[in-house]
């Protein structure tokens, strides 16, 4: 019964979606097993920068990050939000132990599934390690942490994963977590800059397909879980890159006039020749962005730490 009310609640937001003018889907579900198992591919291939940028700021910055987070402090707890396979927060974690700072890593995510294995696999790793797994919405969480536990708290939010959002999303999700905060705590948020053009549009136009993959694997998704019948060969990757506001949008685009057929819910989805499927929105910044949305959402930014090619900084946010 309730796996049925799953699939017809996003059934009925994909259809709507696909329904509207402009065609749209929300980038959330790009991640089901296939599309994690791909944006890991991603992640691996040198040219999706971010994460090797975001890497190379912690190797960099490990010990100063660490200072701001906890210098003379009795305690402090890492929350990650969406932590992933938790690779980059590694270096960070295997420094503050070395160093013996007291503190605690709370990762939150949605999916038990990925929560589970990143526990397990940092339990193995690092025998010290105190781990609360925290499955939720990432403010239902916070919130139940605030109750339970009264130390500082920095927050993570790491992979330019506020990119994804427009503006207005942005400071809506930033206010909301201000507002959550306390005066002591700290928010360490991770967002890409604003590049050569060339260099962005290649990390969402791979030569080696991953991310073409990963954005048609929602159509594939759709035909699996939907009962759609999406020929993904009618479908075309199409990445753009706008240097003037920043955002690169990622498409889908319909070679021919076609239709769809949605069988489980009976829907048929009309597409004429070129017609696009908006997808993805991953917002690139620039320091006056940056501010703006700090101040905007009571936060100071209290430092920026950078890579050695300036292509990411994690933006160390205080609490006012
Ligand atoms: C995880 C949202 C930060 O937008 O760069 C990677 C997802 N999409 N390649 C991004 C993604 C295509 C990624 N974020």
């Amino acid at each position: 019964m309730e796996a049925i009310n799953i699939i017809e609640s996003i059934a009925e937001e994909v259809i709507k979606g696909l329904l509207e003018k402009p065609k749209q889907i929300s980038s959330k579900f790009f991640y089901d097993k296939k599309g994690s198992e791909i944006f890991r591919q991603i992640m691996r291939m040198p040219e999706y920068y971010p994460t090797d940028s975001e890497a190379e700021i912690f190797e960099i910055h490990k010990a100063s990050l660490t200072d701001f987070f906890c210098k003379s402090c009795e305690h402090v707890d890492l929350v990650e939000l969406g932590a992933g396979d938790g690779a980059k927060t590694r270096i960070l974690i295997k420094y503050m132990l070395d160093n013996n700072i007291n503190f605690r890593y709370i990762p939150v995510d949605i999916s038990a599934d990925s929560n589970r294995k990143l526990t397990e696999d940092l339990n193995k790793r690092f025998n010290y390690l105190r781990i609360i797994e925290k499955t939720g919405d990432y403010f239902d969480m916070i919130e139940e942490l605030s109750e339970e536990y009264k130390n500082r708290k920095i927050i993570m939010f790491l992979g330019s994963n506020l990119g994804n959002y427009n503006r207005e999303q942005s400071i809506y999700f930033l206010n909301r977590l201000s507002g959550m905060m306390s005066k002591d705590d700290k928010l360490l948020i991770g967002l890409d800059l604003k590049k050569d053009p060339e260099v962005i549009l290649k990390a969402y136009n791979d030569p080696h397909g991953h991310t073409r993959n990963f954005n048609l694997n929602l159509l594939e998704r759709f035909n699996r879980e939907l009962g759609a019948d999406f020929d993904i060969a009618n479908f075309k990757h199409v990445p753009v890159y706008d240097p003037l506001g920043g955002a690169a949008k990622s498409y889908i685009v319909s070679m021919k006039k076609q239709e769809v057929h949605f069988k489980t819910f009976d829907k048929h989805i009309k597409f004429e020749k070129w017609e696009p499927i908006y997808t993805e929105m991953s917002q690139k910044y620039d320091m006056d962005m940056i501010s703006d949305f700090a101040e905007s959402t009571g936060f100071t930014i209290e430092e920026n730490f950078y890579d050695s090619r300036h292509y990411f900084v994690n933006s160390l946010w205080k609490k006012i």
